[in-house]
């Protein structure tokens, strides 16, 4: 049983380095008038409100399954601007759409293989698909999780599971888009630089992401301890440097049909 481990000011605490990648992936997208969009993992829905005064859409539906990051929603609502609690595997309503957008959410679900011919099939004739992928996870930030998570008492209270890495290699997803009909496309794996007050900025980053996971699974009564086996072996491998530079590599992908 896992719980809603999301929170949105902790989340937001990095709020412009995140909102970086979002614009890039948004610049990719070619705008058409009148569009019907889909944001798939649209968290609070900050973003999703600029993706749709951007391409002054139509419609643009977000959709997330976490309630505690749906709760900020209402703030950004707008005409023809809408919000949804769902996942991204089973989402299957309202199609067709002109765009399916998401930042920073699909390397939650597994099994791409099969998931993108189903938000492909989302697709209007024309329709784009535009995704953007953190692909962090040969950074020891993300190593040592997966080190605590398989040891002991954690391992127990996990049943196992270590937070997966879903996300393809690049030109997997290059060919996943030739397959899928993408008549353009664009993939393109970036390292996004951030200058961070020191190394513990960074456990404050990952808080605020990928730990959430294991939050969610642990619960209140493990997680703290998980969090201070995970500092004491993380810590040393980042070094004192102060900033600390923190490299962050994503993969941008856009495809039109
Ligand atoms: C890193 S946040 C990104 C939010 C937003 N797209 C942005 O760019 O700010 C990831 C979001 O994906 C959502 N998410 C993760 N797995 C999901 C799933 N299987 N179905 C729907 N939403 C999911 C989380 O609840 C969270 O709001």
């Amino acid at each position: 049983m896992t719980s809603d481990a999301w929170d949105p000011s902790r989340y937001a605490k990095f709020g412009a380095e995140r909102a970086a990648p979002f614009f890039d992936l948004l610049d990719l997208v070619e705008p058409r008038p009148g569009m019907r969009v889909l944001d798939l993992g649209c968290g609070t829905g900050e973003l999703t409100r600029a993706l749709h005064e951007r391409l002054r859409a139509r419609e643009t539906l977000g959709v997330d399954r976490s309630a505690k990051m749906l709760g900020k929603s209402a703030t950004f609502v707008a005409p023809g601007l809408r919000f949804a609690e769902g996942t991204i595997e089973s989402y299957a309503g309202d199609a067709p759409f002109d765009l399916v957008f998401s930042n920073a959410a699909l390397h939650f679900v597994a099994d791409h293989e099969s998931l993108w011919p189903r938000l492909a099939a989302l697709l209007a004739p024309g329709g784009q698909l535009a995704v953007q992928l953190p692909a962090n996870q040969d950074h020891p930030t993300h190593g040592a999780a997966r080190e605590v998570a398989a040891g002991p008492p954690f391992a127990a209270a996990l049943g196992g599971w270590v937070h997966p890495t879903h996300v393809l290699p690049p030109e997997a997803y290059a060919v996943l888009l030739h397959r899928l009909g993408f008549a353009r496309q664009t993939v393109r794996l970036a390292v996004y630089t951030h200058l961070l007050e020191s190394p513990e900025s960074a456990v404050e980053w990952v808080r605020g992401s990928i730990l959430t996971e294991y939050e969610s699974r642990l619960g209140p009564e493990l997680f703290p301890e998980f969090l201070a086996s995970y500092r004491a072996r993380l810590l040393p491998r980042l070094g004192e440097e102060r900033p600390y530079f923190f490299t962050f590599k994503r993969v941008l992908i856009h495809g039109a049909l």
